[in-house]
């Protein structure tokens, strides 16, 4: 049985990813906000981890352990992240740092461990990124959020140089708005029917975690839907 590793589990976006691997018949390995395993409900094929992924040496530990537990870590979807808004005359250097914490550290911290892993024999890591970071005209008004994002762009990058030649794969997806109930009570005027669904991210995600997603090179999928 196929292993995915899924961060951010309890969230909008990583609960539908859970739910939608579990469906498909993965073991997943979801790793929650600590104090948040009881949002999530557990079966044979879900083993639950707490952590604060912005603890780096808490997160080395912990994929150690994955791996000892699980032998093997197929993919990894990265989905821990957080959004503020705030123009160039707002946005100072506190605010950059807690977003580059939020949107790349906690990236970072695991998708090191689990590419290293991934490099013998084979991996899929799923990062997702934000149109604020590829479009100026939006990113303008959420400053510190575009930066921290763009960095998950060139993690990607990085990651596909270091791993060429390699079975190992790191895509983006990058959604604009998606349908929550979040984004739902914040622009309550909006068209909803515009708005990405997490049902239709998770396609994509199943999509590039399985064999017919591997002769993809460094993908970047925009899924804005009509927004
Ligand atoms: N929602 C959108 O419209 C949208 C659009 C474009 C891109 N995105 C990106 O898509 C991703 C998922 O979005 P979402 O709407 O599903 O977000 P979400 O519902 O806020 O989920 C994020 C999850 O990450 C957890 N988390 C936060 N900090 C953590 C930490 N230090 N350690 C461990 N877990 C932590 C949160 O737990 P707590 O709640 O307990 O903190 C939460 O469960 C994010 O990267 C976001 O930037 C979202």
């Amino acid at each position: 049985m196929k292993n995915v590793l899924i961060t951010g589990a309890a969230g909008n976006l990583g609960k539908a990813a859970v739910e939608k691997f579990l469906a498909t018949g993965y073991h997943v390995t979801a790793i929650v906000s600590i104090g948040d395993k009881n949002k999530l409900e557990g079966t044979g094929t879900l083993t639950i981890y707490e952590a604060d992924l912005t603890n780096e040496k808490l997160v080395e530990e912990m994929i150690g352990k994955i791996i000892t537990k699980h032998k093997t870590i197929d993919a990894a979807i990265l989905t821990v992240g957080g959004y503020t808004s705030g123009r160039i005359e707002t946005t100072d250097g506190d605010t950059i740092q807690k977003m580059i914490e939020l949107n790349f550290c906690t990236a970072y911290f695991v998708a090191r461990p689990v590419f290293q892993h991934m490099l013998s024999p084979s991996g899929r890591i799923i990062l997702i990124g934000a149109r604020p970071a590829l479009s100026p005209s939006d990113g303008k008004n959420a400053v510190a959020y575009a930066l921290s994002k763009s960095l998950v762009f060139k993690l990607a990058e990085l990651l596909n140089a270091e791993a060429q030649g390699k079975n190992v794969i790191t895509s983006v997806i990058v959604p604009s708005i998606i349908d929550t109930p979040a984004n739902r009570k914040a622009m309550p005027n909006a068209n909803f029917s515009d708005w990405i669904t997490s049902a239709e991210i998770t396609n994509t995600m199943l999509f590039l975690a399985s064999e017919n997603g591997k002769a993809l090179r460094d993908p970047i999928l925009k899924l804005y839907g009509n927004s």
